[in-house]
C-alpha cells in the first residue's frame, strides 16, 4: 500500500439515499452538530442537494445566503468546472468566501443555483475526470483549512453530482425512514454501492444505516428495526432517531434541536438529540477501527 499522509485529511461522509424526504438534510445538520458539540470537532457541511438550499434554511441563514447569491462567485457549483484550479489560484480567498459560519457549531458551504446545470456539464466531461472533481476540491482546497469532519448533503437521486460525493467520501451514511418501500430502497443502495465499487474500482462503503422518524409504539417500526439490526449488525446506528414534532418546530425557527434550550425541548426531541449523539460516537469509533485495521495491514 502506498504511504499516504492522512494526518491532515478530514473524516468525510456523505448522507445519501436515492429518495427525498428520508431526513438526509436533517441528519447532515444534526450529526454535524453532535460531532461539533460533543467532540469539539471542526465540522464543515456542504449542501449539494440542490438550489432550494435546505441546509441553510436549517441553520436560519437562507435569506442572507439568497441575498448574496448573485455575487457568490466562485461558489460550490464552480468547483466542478474544468477551470476550477485556475479560478482558485486567481481569486483570493475563493474557498474561504464560500464558507458561512452558522449560529451553531458547524460551518456550511451552501447550495447555489449553479448546481442545476452541474450534472449536465459533467456528462460531457471525459469519464476519468467526471467523478473526481469534488474529491480534488476537498483534498486540495478544503483539507488545508484544517476541518476534522466534512459531511455532504447529497441529492435524493443518483446523478453525476451524487457520484462525485460518493467518490470523494467513500463512505455513505444512509438515513432511512420507516416503511417497506424504504427498506427495499436500502437493499437497492447496497446493490448500487457494490456496482459502483466493481465498476469504478473505488473505495466506497455503507458506513451507517440511520433509522429515522421512528415510532417505538408502532409495531411496523419495531419489527423493521429488528430486521435492520439483524441484517446490518455492524452498520446500524446504536439508537433510532425518534419521530418528533420538535424537529420541524426547531427547523421552522432555523435551528437544530441541539440549539433549543432543554426546558423548551419536547421529551421526544431530547431523544432525537441523544440518538444523533450516539450515531456521532459510533461513527467516530468505526472510523478509528478502520484506521487501526489499515495501519495493521500496512505494518
Ligand atoms: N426526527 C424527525 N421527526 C419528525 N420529523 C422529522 C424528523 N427528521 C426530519 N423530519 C422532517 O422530515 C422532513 C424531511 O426531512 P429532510 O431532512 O428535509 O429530508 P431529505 O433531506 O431527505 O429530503 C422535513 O420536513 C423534516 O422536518
Ligand atoms: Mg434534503
Amino acid at each position: 500500500m502506498p504511504k499516504q499522509n492522512t494526518a491532515n485529511r478530514a473524516l468525510r461522509a456523505a448522507l445519501f439515499m436515492d429518495k427525498g424526504g428520508v431526513t438526509k438534510t436533517t441528519s447532515t445538520a444534526h450529526l454535524g452538530e453532535a460531532l461539533a458539540r460533543e467532540y469539539g470537532l471542526n465540522v464543515l457541511l456542504i449542501d449539494l442537494a440542490g438550489k432550494q438550499g435546505d441546509l441553510s434554511k436549517q441553520f436560519g441563514i437562507h435569506d442572507e445566503v439568497r441575498a448574496a447569491e448573485d455575487d457568490a462567485w466562485p461558489n460550490i457549483s464552480t468547483v466542478f468546472a474544468e477551470e476550477w484550479s485556475t479560478i482558485a489560484e486567481k481569486v483570493p480567498d475563493a474557498v474561504e468566501d464560500m464558507i458561512w459560519e452558522t449560529d451553531e457549531n458547524v460551518d456550511l458551504i451552501p447550495a447555489h443555483e449553479g448546481l442545476d446545470s452541474v450534472d449536465d456539464d459533467l456528462a460531457s466531461v471525459n469519464v476519468e475526470d467526471r467523478y473526481t472533481r469534488l474529491d480534488e476540491f476537498l483534498t486540495n482546497y478544503v483539507d488545508p483549512l484544517g476541518y476534522d469532519v466534512v459531511l455532504l448533503d447529497l441529492p435524493g437521486l443518483t446523478n453525476n453530482v451524487t457520484l462525485n460525493g460518493l467518490f470523494a467520501t467513500g463512505r455513505v451514511i444512509a438515513p432511512l425512514t420507516m416503511g417497506e418501500f424504504e427498506e427495499r430502497q436500502l437493499d437497492q443502495l447496497v446493490a448500487d454501492i457494490d456496482e459502483i465499487v466493481a465498476g469504478f474500482d473505488v473505495d466506497l462503503e455503507l458506513a451507517m444505516v440511520l433509522p429515522s422518524m421512528y415510532d417505538k409504539r408502532a409495531n411496523v417500526d419495531t419489527e423493521m428495526l429488528a430486521r435492520l439490526r439483524e441484517q446490518y449488525p455492524d452498520r446500524i446506528a446504536p439508537s433510532p432517531i425518534t419521530s418528533s414534532q420538535g424537529v420541524p418546530n426547531a427547523q421552522a425557527e432555523g435551528r437544530t434541536v441541539f440549539a433549543v434550550p432543554n426546558d423548551e425541548l419536547l421529551a421526544t426531541a431530547k431523544r432525537v438529540k441523544d440518538a444523533y449523539t450516539d450515531a456521532a460516537t459510533a461513527l467516530l469509533q468505526r472510523v478509528d477501527g478502520e484506521t487501526a485495521t489499515a495501519s495493521t495491514e500496512t505494518n
